[in-house]
C-alpha cells in the first residue's frame, strides 16, 4: 500500500503548530494564483506533513477572500493526497457547545460569489459534475473519531456544517433558519473547500472545533473575546488529535 501524504490546513486559532519539526517552506504558484502563504512541510511525531495556515501566518485573509482553489491546487501539486481541515465554528444545535469539536459529515453551502470550481474553462478540460452525497472522506472522519476516542477527547462523530459567507456574524434569525435547515454547526471556510477538495480527487475531512454558542443560542452578544478563549482550550485538543491521528492516518 502507498504511503499517505498528509496536509493539515490550519483555521483560526491554529496558525502554527508548535510541534512541528519544520524541514522547509516553500512557495507555491498556482494557475489560480497564490496560496494563503508557502507550505511548510516538517515533521509530526516522527510523520512528515504539510501545514497551511488558510487565513496566512498572520491571520491576515479573512474567510471570503482566502484563496481556496490556489490553496487545494497547491496542496496537490506538492503530491497530497489527504486533508485534515481545521476550522473555528459556532454551535447550532444542543450537542455542539463551546469547546467540542465536531468531525461533521454533511455540508450545506449558503456561500456566494466565491470562485469555487476548477472546472470553468481553466486547467482541467472535461466538465465533471463531481459526486457530494457524502461531501467528506469516511475514511479520514473514521480515523479522527478513532483517534479522539482513543485520547478521551470529546468529539460529535457527526453534523452538518453549514458554511456562510462571513466575515460577520449571523444574525439570531439566520440561524434559526439554519437550524431548521438542519445545520449543527456553523463557520465561513467550509466550502468551497471540501468541493474542491473533491474536484482533485483528495482525501478530505474536517475537524471542527466550537468556539462560541451560533447567534441567538445563548443569552449574549458574540465577543471576539470569547471566541479566542474557548478557540485556545479547543485547538490544545486539536493538536493533541493531530498527533496522534497522524500515525494512523499514514
Ligand atoms: N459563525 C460563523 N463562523 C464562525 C462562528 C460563528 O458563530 N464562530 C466561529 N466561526
Amino acid at each position: 500500500m502507498s504511503r499517505t501524504r498528509l496536509a493539515i490546513i490550519g483555521g483560526t486559532g491554529l496558525t502554527r503548530l508548535k510541534d512541528l519539526e519544520i524541514i522547509r517552506r516553500e512557495v507555491m504558484h498556482t494557475p489560480y494564483g497564490e496560496p494563503s502563504g508557502p507550505l511548510t512541510f516538517g515533521t509530526l511525531n516522527g510523520t512528515e506533513i504539510v501545514f497551511l495556515p488558510r487565513h496566512g501566518a498572520q491571520h491576515t485573509i479573512p474567510p471570503h477572500q482566502v484563496n481556496y482553489r490556489a490553496n487545494i491546487w497547491a496542496l496537490n501539486n506538492a503530491g497530497m493526497d489527504t486533508v485534515v481541515a481545521i476550522a473555528a465554528v459556532g454551535g447550532i444545535t444542543p450537542s455542539m457547545a463551546p469547546g467540542v469539536l465536531a468531525i461533521p459529515d454533511q455540508i450545506i453551502d449558503y456561500t456566494w460569489s466565491r470562485a469555487n470550481t476548477y472546472f470553468d474553462g481553466g486547467e482541467l478540460d472535461s466538465v465533471t459534475h463531481i459526486d457530494m452525497t457524502w461531501p467528506y472522506s469516511q475514511r479520514v472522519r473514521e480515523r479522527l473519531i478513532h483517534s479522539a476516542k482513543e485520547l478521551q477527547i470529546e468529539a460529535v462523530g457527526s453534523g452538518t456544517y453549514g458554511a456562510t459567507q462571513g466575515p460577520r456574524l449571523e444574525t439570531a434569525a439566520e440561524i434559526r433558519r439554519m437550524e431548521r435547515d438542519g445545520c449543527d454547526l456553523v463557520g465561513m471556510t467550509g466550502m468551497p473547500e471540501a468541493a474542491l477538495a473533491r474536484e482533485l480527487e483528495l482525501d478530505y475531512a474536517c475537524c471542527a472545533v466550537v468556539a462560541n454558542w451560533a447567534a441567538g443560542k445563548s443569552g449574549d452578544e458574540i465577543t471576539m473575546d470569547d471566541i479566542a478563549a474557548n478557540l485556545a482550550t479547543g485547538m490544545d485538543r486539536v493538536k493533541q488529535l493531530l498527533t496522534h491521528v497522524i500515525g494512523r492516518l499514514s
